[in-house]
């Protein structure tokens, strides 16, 4: 135990040492965001480890190399008859020092059981695309990670190499967990903390199908709190640590949440199909974690109808602010309708004018400005972006024509529901209103969506009560004032 701290220690000492020394631009260029010492301990937990033999370990995007310190530290601790030889990859020189001198120091601890490789490489491009150095196809035991996060632009080398690769990955950590896939044997393990974005966003359909084809998902821990991971580094995505096998197919896969790195996890084990569901055709990961969240999910996914079934679509506001500064307006005009914000929307409803930053009152200054005004009448809307404080990810309110019977314009930041670009009826904006603030909807979104905004997409993808359902809901709004989900769960049981 006391070898397992002080491995440990040393790892978090040069991870401290690096963060202070490292460029802050080229931190944020290639995702340098380390791992704290308590994290990489989770992590290398969840590596199932054989009692004896020899295995091969990859840790790509190594950093300081703490991943590799806290699997390290298990083996030399509780696998005595175990050997390991570990590869750790890094691009950046001004890290691979740091790397270096944690490597010999596992060496060092490890009594000859521990064989370290320090490749100085871009993991992605000299193991892919035209002319790749590093061959480490199908080789490994084990895979750990904490990938690079970053976008990767459509003409870049990189998203070039994963296209010459097979697979079209839109980020860094998808290209690294495409190329760790297959860089693993079959039956081998992937272990990895990673942002949660890739299990629901509409950009990783190709990623998540090749990675579901070909890894078993066995476990999946999440946070429950934003942030505490790498609260030292800035990072506020959503993070989850998985695992998986290779090749192997998953009838169960264990959740588990705990509130920080440190605390015990809570776990529970939940069919494959209901993280995956059968037939779905994107393929979303979803986060079923506790009983509740499964009644949720049970009802949400027994509701009839798409919002195609009720002939009602979902679109963003037309409204891009700074690109029409001429029709955009802070004061009065002569002629100018109501231009609505998120910022307009309050818990009573929709609210205009606001004293606010943002115009208020649009006016066409030509025939294209004009088409985006939406025609007079209701409709509801939900922001696109809920903020850390609002207690909901969805929060919806409706625009009611009877204050303001002008056509109106809808800013870029809101989702907007119409029916073919004209107003829904009062009753079913309002049953519309109810039902996606509900906590049913809210519970259920927050199973599958790992991040604060709502698309559109996300939106289509859901179920909702049939017309007349929605209206009902929306009569007994008129009337009554109590929490939308009571009248929700009885007339929807
Ligand atoms: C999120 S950090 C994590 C580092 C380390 N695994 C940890 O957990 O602390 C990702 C690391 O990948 C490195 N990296 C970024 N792009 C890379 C590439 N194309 N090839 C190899 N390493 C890369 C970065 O320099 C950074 O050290």
């Amino acid at each position: 135990m006391a070898m397992k701290v002080s491995l440990l220690d040393a790892a978090e000492r040069l991870r401290q040492e690096a963060l202070t020394v490292l460029d802050p631009k080229t931190q944020s260029d290639l995702g340098q965001f380390f791992t704290p010492a308590s994290a990489a301990s989770l992590i290398a937990s969840m590596v199932v480890l054989p009692d004896s033999g020899h295995i091969k370990i990859l840790d790509p995007g190594a950093g300081t190399g703490v991943l590799t310190a806290a699997l390290a530290a298990r083996i030399i601790n509780d696998y005595p008859d175990l050997a390991a030889d570990f590869v750790a990859v890094e691009r950046d020189d001004d890290v691979v020092p740091f790397l270096s001198e944690t490597l010999r120091h596992i060496e060092d601890s490890s009594n000859g059981r521990i064989r370290t490789q320090l490749v100085s490489a871009d993991f992605i491009l000299e193991t892919v695309g035209l002319m790749p150095k590093l061959n480490l196809d199908s080789s490994f035991d084990v895979v750990i990670q904490n990938p690079p996060y970053g976008k990767l632009p459509v003409n870049s080398a990189h998203r070039k190499a994963m296209r010459i690769f097979g697979v079209d990955a839109p980020n860094l950590y998808a290209a690294f967990l495409t190329l760790s896939l297959a860089s693993l044997k079959t039956g081998g393990q992937l272990v990895a903390i990673t942002p949660r974005s890739f299990f629901n966003g509409p950009y990783f359909v190709d990623f998540r199908r090749h990675f579901l084809k070909h890894l078993g998902l066995s476990r999946i821990h999440v946070f429950d709190s934003r942030s505490t991971v790498f609260s030292d580094t800035g990072v506020l995505q959503e993070n989850i640590i998985f695992s998986g096998i290779k090749n192997q197919t998953r009838d169960s896969v264990t959740l588990s949440v705990s509130e920080s790195q440190i605390d015990v996890p809570r776990e529970r084990v939940v069919p494959f199909s209901e993280v995956v569901h059968p037939g779905d055709p994107h393929q979303f990961i979803r986060l079923a974690t506790n009983g509740e969240d499964t009644k949720v999910a049970e009802i949400m996914l027994s509701q009839p109808c798409t919002l195609n079934d009720l002939g009602i679509e979902v679109s963003t506001g037309k409204v891009v602010d700074f690109r029409l500064r001429e029709s955009t307006f802070h004061r009065p005009v002569e002629g100018g309708k109501p231009l609505i914000y998120p910022s307009n929307m309050k818990s009573s409803g929709v609210v205009w004018p606001v004293v606010s930053k943002k115009p208020q009152w649009f006016l066409p200054a030509d025939a294209k400005a004009e088409t985006l005004l939406m025609p007079s009448g209701w409709y509801t809307l939900v922001k696109r972006f809920s903020s850390k404080e609002e207690k909901r990810r969805i929060v919806a309110s409706i625009w009611n024509p009877t204050e303001n019977p002008d056509p109106v314009a809808f800013e870029n930041h809101l989702n907007v529901f119409h029916q073919k670009g004209q107003p829904l009826d009062e009753l079913l904006a309002k049953g519309l209103g109810v039902w996606l603030n509900s906590e049913v909807v809210d519970k259920f979104f927050r199973t599958f969506s790992g991040h604060t905004q709502v698309n559109a997409t996300d939106i289509r993808n859901m179920r909702f009560p049939d017309l007349e359902t929605l209206r009902s809901l929306g009569a007994q709004s008129l009337t009554r004032a109590e929490e939308p989900s009571v009248k929700l769960m009885e007339l929807i049981a």
